[in-house]
């Protein structure tokens, strides 16, 4: 592997079509160590996700298309019927690595609907069903690059050359295919000119915002200082801060986001400072089957990764009790707009999301 390739040359997540795997890069090893991985088998594909060695809302979507395609190239039979309950099978097995991502199970249900609109609508043969789900997931990889390059056309609208942004964990270039979502503005104002200032919070406990945000940005040129997560109200409190882009794992019909643990702590801080804090959010990540926040299932992670796990001996006394929320949801009423591919989304959310999925579905 060359030693001077830059990480923004780098797929996050690729189809080998002759290896039939999933590529993605280790993003457990960054900013250290740019290694990719194979990922061939459901238990590779499961450990991946659940240990974050691929992770953002939609590269998790990504790979679990091209992973479930990768899967079913291992189902050997010729009837549907049998094909289908396999399939379901690794799908239920790969939705269930992480919870809060809409995107995953999101990928998966559109996955098993073109599966069953060729195998039993159509009547197509398995061997069909299979190219049909190939070309699939090459669409929900391309799609991405699409929308992400959408939402950076809205977000750039509402910030000026020369701005001050601060962003909270990584949803950046290695959380999608490309450009990211709450860092899309940042890089197209970065090809126009803008010179954007950019913070990073660090992101605790598992330093997204340090170990990726930082790395992606600085190695695209990006001017981005790396502040602690506690350090966000110190620089809007400065007026460093002209606007807060984040990412999202899940959006509910009202507008309440669920991102990255830390998220509403930075939104309630912006608020205070009158800062706007804005949702980066492609509509594969607005669920309008989960009414607010408070049904969002919040994933729960080992204690191990507040306790030790990034440093060189344990920093926490032995049989301490951990609370270890991977996500936190942001009120509504603290979120200044959020940015689709299809536009953006202001107050009141309940309509105007609506009205945005609308727009998806051309109504
Ligand atoms: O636990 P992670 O690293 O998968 O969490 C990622 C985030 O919270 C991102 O902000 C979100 O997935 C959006 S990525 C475009």
């Amino acid at each position: 592997m060359s030693e001077t390739k830059n990480i923004m040359d780098y797929d996050t997540v690729a189809l080998d079509e002759g290896k039939k795997a999933v590529v993605i890069i280790d993003q457990t090893l960054l900013p250290g160590q740019t290694k990719l991985i194979e990922l061939k088998t459901a238990q590779e594909i499961w450990d991946a996700i659940y240990l974050l060695k691929v992770r953002g809302a939609p590269a998790i979507g990504v790979a679990a298309a091209m992973g479930i395609y990768v899967l079913s190239l291992e189902i050997d039979t010729e009837d549907f019927g049998d094909f289908y309950t396999e399939f379901c099978r690794y799908k239920d097995y790969l939705d269930s690595a992480r919870p809060t991502a809409v995107n995953l199970s999101w990928a998966l249900r559109r996955m098993e609907r073109v599966a069953l609109k060729a195998g039993r609508d159509e009547k197509r043969s398995v061997e069909e069903v299979k190219e049909i789900l190939h070309q699939e997931a090459l669409r929900i990889r391309d799609e991405d690059i699409e929308v992400c390059r959408k939402i950076g056309e809205y977000g750039l609208d509402l910030v000026k050359p020369g701005d001050g942004i601060l962003t909270h964990c990584n949803a950046g270039q290695l959380a999608t295919i490309k450009y990211g979502t709450a860092t899309a503005p940042i890089y197209l104002g970065q090809e126009r000119g803008y010179h954007f200032h950019v913070f990073a919070d660090e992101t605790r406990p598992l330093l997204q915002g340090a170990r990726l945000t930082a790395f992606e940005l600085s190695s695209a040129g990006v001017d981005v200082t790396l502040i602690c997560d506690n350090m966000s109200a110190s620089v809007m409190s400065k007026g460093l801060v002209n606007a807060v882009f984040v990412g999202c794992d899940r959006v509910a019909a009202n507008g309440d986001t669920a991102n990255k643990i830390g998220t509403s702590v930075v939104a309630a801080v912006a608020k205070y400072y009158g800062v706007p804090v804005y949702i980066c959010a492609p509509t594969s990540t607005i669920d309008m089957e989960t009414p607010t926040g408070e049904q969002i299932k919040i994933e729960q992670r080992p204690e191990t990764e507040v306790t030790e796990m990034w440093y060189r001996e344990r920093m926490a006394p032995e049989g301490v009790k951990v609370y270890n929320p991977a996500f936190d949801v942001t009120n509504h009423e603290l979120i200044a707009g959020i940015i689709t591919e299809y536009g953006v989304a202001r107050a009141p959310y309940t309509e105007s999301l609506k009205e945005i999925m609308e727009r998806k579905a051309g109504k």
